[in-house]
């Protein structure tokens, strides 16, 4: 970690990424929908939920391992899929695989990834891949299929978006897709000159600015231009029948992500998925949503133990990572918290991010009196 990064905590990495980033480009990593009451609302359910330590537990040797899909993790998180991670840092995606294997944390490409898999499969480690339809299902079949054939462990198939978010401030900031030049955000740029250098600057000598990279030449299209026929994501006509042919195509572990209702997750089992993600993509979806460590519990109840329950959406402090293993989760996704490091300081910056929420975790364990992630339990809640 480079020795001028003096960032102890995921929000000194968030302050450091704010100043970095272009307004524009921050908004689009930072903010959530409508009026963020939902991200407001995810981080408040984390801080109502407390603790009750034990104490004399003899802690001196906490391990926060556990297993995710048969296989050991150092603690109980995985990176989210991020899309467009390419504009917060050159390679961003890279850089976030990179970190990731290096830590033993699995790492989720994006479907709307600026790199192709192959680009980030080179940085090995766990991969698994998250889908969104295209409006072109063979294409998004071929995805998957080359996912697979690529070695990702895991399909994580994003279902909170049926339909695009309202995302009211990419109307004035621009920085949408087509991306529209506009007096704001020509300023923006202009008087963030690092970012312009080192990130648009890197682009433009290496073959130009970053695509939707998942897509076959003929339907990429630059961010600076509307998609082709085919190559936008659409996802309002899927329903259980469409997931369930896509379970019997893929032969891997088989996730549902962004679910908030029991019912749903009952569904997911019912159709042999192996996971679900109680997600409200971190309030960037549906601004009304639930907080997911309120869901948790009742969908804990209806599949814990049957499937493997990940959930993500606030999560900041190794303590979250705890909340939501005390209340049945078997890991947890981050996506800002990493995304925030990428900004600051690229792949040194997701290192310490991943670092900062493993020990914060293991100390969280300690001053509980649990040595183990087994032992994390209700018990424990205040
Ligand atoms: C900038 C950004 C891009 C995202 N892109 C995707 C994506 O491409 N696919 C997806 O399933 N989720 C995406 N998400 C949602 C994350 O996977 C995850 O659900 C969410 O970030 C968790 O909340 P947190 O940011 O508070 O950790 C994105 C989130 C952010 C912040």
């Amino acid at each position: 970690m480079a020795a001028d990064l003096s960032c102890y905590n995921i929000a000194d990495l968030r302050e450091r990424a704010r100043r970095r980033l272009p307004r524009g480009i921050w908004e689009y990593a930072e903010r959530g929908t409508e009026d963020e009451a939902g991200m407001a609302r995810n981080r408040a359910a984390f801080e109502r939920v407390t603790v009750r330590p034990r104490v004399l537990r003899g802690v001196h040797a906490v391990d926060p391992s556990t297993k995710i899909f048969g296989k050991r993790v150092p603690f109980p998180l995985a990176l989210a899929p991020t899309g467009a991670a390419g504009l917060l840092w050159y390679q961003g995606d890279l850089a976030l695989a990179r970190a990731a294997a290096a830590a033993g944390v699995p790492f989720t490409i994006s479907s709307a990834s600026t790199m192709d898999l192959e680009q980030i499969a080179v940085a090995g480690g766990r991969l698994w891949f998250q889908l969104y339809y295209w409006e072109d299902r063979a294409l998004s079949h071929a995805v998957v299929d080359k996912a697979h054939a690529l070695g990702c462990e895991a399909l994580f198939i994003t279902l909170d978006m049926p339909v695009p978010p309202n995302r009211e401030y990419i109307h004035r900031s621009g920085f949408g897709t087509p991306f529209k030049l506009n007096a704001r955000n020509t300023l923006d740029v202009l008087t963030h000159p690092r970012w312009l250098a080192r990130v648009m600057g890197r682009y433009a000598v290496s073959g130009g600015i970053p695509s939707q990279a998942n897509l076959p030449d003929r339907l990429r299209a630059k961010v600076t231009k509307g998609a082709p026929p085919g190559a936008l994501f659409k996802q309002d006509d899927l329903d259980w029948d469409a997931i369930k042919q896509l379970r019997e195509r893929w032969p891997g572990k088989f996730v549902l992500k962004g679910l908030l209702h029991p019912e749903d997750a009952e569904l997911a089992l019912a159709l042999g998925a192996d996971g679900v993600v109680v997600s409200n993509h971190g309030g960037r979806a549906l601004d009304s949503s639930i907080a997911t460590i309120d869901a948790l519990p009742d969908i804990v109840a209806a599949v814990g133990g049957k499937m493997t329950v990940f959930l993500d959406s606030g999560v900041r402090r190794g303590s979250d990572v705890v909340k939501a293993v005390a209340l049945g989760a078997d890991a947890v996704l981050a996506g800002r918290a990493p995304l925030y490091g990428l900004a600051a300081a690229g792949e040194a910056g997701v290192t310490r991010a991943i670092e900062l929420l493993r020990s914060e975790t293991a100390r969280t364990m300690a001053m509980l009196g649990a040595r183990t992630i087994a032992e994390v339990d209700k018990s424990l809640l205040g």
